[in-house]
């Protein structure tokens, strides 16, 4: 019995032995096969999340990427918002990444975004309806529309805000009604009114939703930006459908919510009443809070930067010599702003207000010697290689002139993406340049300005300055610019 007893012994252990160290075996060619970037994962769950957070809520977030670069280089691995990620401060694997979407990544946000976007909105959608949807958005958005149509409205609408301006002004949010009004009236040809308030009001919730916990029971903010998203896409369906009536009465508007109801001349026609809705909501998202931020900040680096900001100033004041008593820019003016174009590249490299974007690897994916696994989400950093010192001279000053040789860069053009790449290249770049380019031009020929009080720059959950940039300003005489 005994002897029978040990051979089993004898042939369980074999068994289990061989077993385990096949598995290691395996462990082993699957860890030689799967070569991840190196890095850490943290703590269980939350990985490095908070690290990355608090880091981000201060003015110098640049440690996080900073220590990891260095101990790990310009691909690592990391894990946050409760996954593994693959962190890349690369530009060539970032521009991999981002040309490579649809084929080896796709875009991917966080629930609550996707939960508040909706699923017709063109940042979450896939496929032909997202080439359609982006291509559509691009030709509501380019240089001959804005030259022909959107640079009146733009200078018209900077113009009206400004108008109401006197002593303390709170500068992002006043940005923020501007960049608003504008989306409204390129989408659905509304002027500013009580409605567009009351709208603007819930969008703000909206936002703040983006980036809490997507679950109602825990997080009231989460609540009120659901509650808030039920109103807004009431709101728009009211407007699309009362717009759908007109049309049939033969009345035609020349905004994007026309050439939604057309399709546009683009393969496949006009588009459901809950695709619009989705798509206009998601457009004044994308549209409103990036440019807005982009106009607050550019202002904060000019004012911390006295010789820019002459430099800025002679070249806006020429142009209102130039044009006299006519106050509205045309395309022409536009195009004579060189050293603005300069200010408005430096300020998008160094504020990198979309600090980079989120994929996930649709298959296991080989670059530089590492594989991403299938189903692993990747980060491709825009702010890591734009404050990175071989790529870019005194990467951490703001030093506009560097753009005037060189394409700004030490290494390659390709090193510039505040506006990311490939099929989900923001529609918007070309808009957003021009918003800031007229915000700029007549807050300078309008106004002198001093900060209120001291404020920081912030970088989480959004980039922000956290008192709203509180500026007091003085009004300039509009036909004696050299008085200050
Ligand atoms: C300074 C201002 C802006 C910056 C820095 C910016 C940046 C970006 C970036 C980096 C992306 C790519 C996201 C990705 O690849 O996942 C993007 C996408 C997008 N942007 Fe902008 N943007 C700005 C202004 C605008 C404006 C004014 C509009 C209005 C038309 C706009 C509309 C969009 C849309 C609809 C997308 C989604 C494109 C897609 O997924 O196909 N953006 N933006």
């Amino acid at each position: 019995m005994d002897t029978i007893n040990n051979l089993f012994i004898c042939l369980f252990l074999s068994v289990f032995t061989f077993l385990l160290l096949r598995a290691v075996a395996a462990a082993h060619l699957r860890r030689r096969k799967t070569r991840l970037p190196p890095g850490t994962l943290g703590l269980p769950f939350i990985g490095e999340t908070l690290q990355l957070i608090s880091a981000y809520k201060t003015e110098n977030p640049e440690p996080f990427i900073d220590d990891r670069v260095s101990k790990y280089g310009n691909i690592f691995t990391t894990h946050v918002f409760g996954e593994p990620t693959v962190f890349s401060a690369d530009p060539e694997t970032n521009r991999f990444i981002l040309q490579n979407e649809g084929r080896l990544f796709e875009s991917s946000y966080p629930g609550s975004i996707q939960n508040l976007l909706g699923r017709y909105s063109l940042l979450l959608m896939r496929g032909t309806l997202h080439k359609r949807m982006h291509s559509l958005t691009m030709s509501f958005a380019n240089s001959s529309i804005l030259k022909d149509h959107l640079l009146a409205d733009i200078d018209r609408l900077v113009r009206l805000n400004l108008d109401s301006w006197t002593g303390r002004v709170f500068l992002m949010e006043e940005a923020k009604k501007i960049t608003f009004n504008l989306t409204v009236k390129q989408l659905m040809s509304f002027d500013p009114c009580e409605w567009t308030e009351k709208l603007m009001k819930e969008y703000m919730l909206v936002i703040e939703g983006f980036f809490s916990i997507p679950l109602p029971i825990f997080s009231s903010t989460y609540r009120k930006a659901i509650q808030a998203r039920r109103k807004v896409a009431e709101a728009l369906g009211l407007v699309v459908r009362e717009r759908r009536k007109e049309r049939e009465g033969g009345e035609r508007k020349n905004d994007m919510l026309e050439a939604l109801f057309e399709g546009d001349g683009v393969e496949g026609g006009g588009f459901s009443d809950e695709e619009i809705v989705d798509f206009m909501l998601a457009l004044l998202v994308a549209g409103y809070d990036t440019t807005s931020t982009i106009m607050t900040l550019a202002v904060k680096f000019l004012t911390e930067t006295p010789h820019a900001l002459s430099h800025l100033k002679e070249e806006h004041e020429e142009i209102r010599l130039r044009k006299g008593e006519v106050e509205s820019l045309q395309w022409e003016d536009y195009k004579s702003m060189p050293f603005t174009q300069c200010v408005v590249n430096e300020t998008l490299r160094i504020a990198n207000i979309i600090s980079g974007v989120f994929r996930r690897a649709m298959t296991d994916i080989n670059i530089k010697g590492y594989t991403i696994p299938k189903g692993w989400k990747v980060f491709a950093s825009f702010r890591a290689v734009h404050l990175d010192h071989e790529h870019f001279k005194d990467a951490r000053s703001f030093d506009p002139w560097r753009w005037q040789s060189n394409a700004g860069s030490t290494s390659s053009p390709n090193v510039f993406t505040p506006f990311g790449g490939g099929p989900r290249r923001c529609p918007g770049y070309e808009l957003a340049r021009v918003e800031l380019s007229v915000f700029l031009h007549h807050l300078i020929t309008r106004f002198s300005w001093v900060p209120a009080e001291p404020d920081k720059l912030i970088f989480f959950p959004t980039t922000r300055m956290q008192k709203r940039y509180p500026i007091i300003v003085q009004r300039r005489s509009l036909f004696d610019p050299c008085k200050e």
